[in-house]
């Protein structure tokens, strides 16, 4: 399988379209045209990864952040480096977003439902990647349930139970209200800001705080084992930091 073809049945799988992302989803830096000899996923690019891609004998990168964010850069300091470690190693670099967030089953947010172990649907919110309980769970066993793959953060108890609102990474910017008008009284998320945390005080919605990072690696973790099953190639995720805020 070439790279271009790899790219090709990742953009159909994760529903790129469907998305109105600000970053660029499918193929960053890289060759269509080269032969994938394996794959590694990861949260983020960094430059430890090419080392592991040598050991692995892994030509390809899957990373849920890819390298573009807003503005245009130049390629110089840290962005020189992490670029030359790509081009001098041959990886080439994809990046799924949104569409990584919300796949219904190997997503961001479908991990930390599968741990909750309960029925979930679209929460609704304005990028369209966040999930629901249909059932009310108590506070409690929500964050028993996460600490059997997660280190559970922050815990804010402003609802003792209710249905439960997850949006992977920075998810704080949905309204709080509009969650507790629908019974969602626990949300999980990555992180928040002050202005949001107190939003969710307000509305008395309960805030569960797994870490941007952390939130975000149940979908590479599930894509290389899709991968592995569906493509045949082998995929490992890579954490590559264990201590991200
Ligand atoms: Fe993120």
């Amino acid at each position: 399988m070439t790279v271009g073809e790899l790219e090709a049945k990742l953009n159909e799988i994760l529903r790129i379209g469907d998305f109105q992302d600000f970053t660029f989803n499918g193929l960053n830096v890289g060759n269509r045209e080269a032969e994938v000899r394996g794959i590694l996923t990861a949260v983020d690019y960094d430059v430890m990864l090419a080392d592991v891609a040598r050991r692995e004998n892994a030509n390809v990168i899957v990373v849920h952040h890819g390298l573009w964010w807003g503005k245009p850069y130049t390629l110089t300091g840290v962005s020189y480096k992490l670029f030359s470690s790509l081009f001098d190693s041959g990886i080439n670099l994809l990046a799924y977003h949104l569409p990584l967030d919300a796949h219904p089953e190997i997503g961001n947010n479908a991990y930390i439902a599968k741990l909750l172990g309960v029925d979930v649907e679209s929460l609704g919110d304005d990028m369209n990647i966040g999930l629901v309980s249909t059932m009310e769970l108590g506070l409690d066993e929500v964050v028993s349930r996460l600490e059997r793959k997660f280190y559970v953060r922050d815990v804010w108890p402003f609802s003792a139970n209710g249905r439960v609102g997850i949006i992977s990474g920075a998810g704080g910017g949905v309204s709080p209200e509009k969650l507790a008008a629908s019974g969602v009284r626990i949300f999980i998320t990555g992180e928040v800001s002050y202005p949001q945390w107190l939003a969710f005080k307000r509305a008395g919605v309960s805030l569960i705080l797994l870490g941007h990072y952390q939130s975000e690696t149940g979908g590479p973790i599930l894509l290389a084992k899709w991968i592995e099953e569906n493509l045949g190639i082998p995929a490992m995720f890579v954490d590559v930091f264990d201590d991200a805020m």
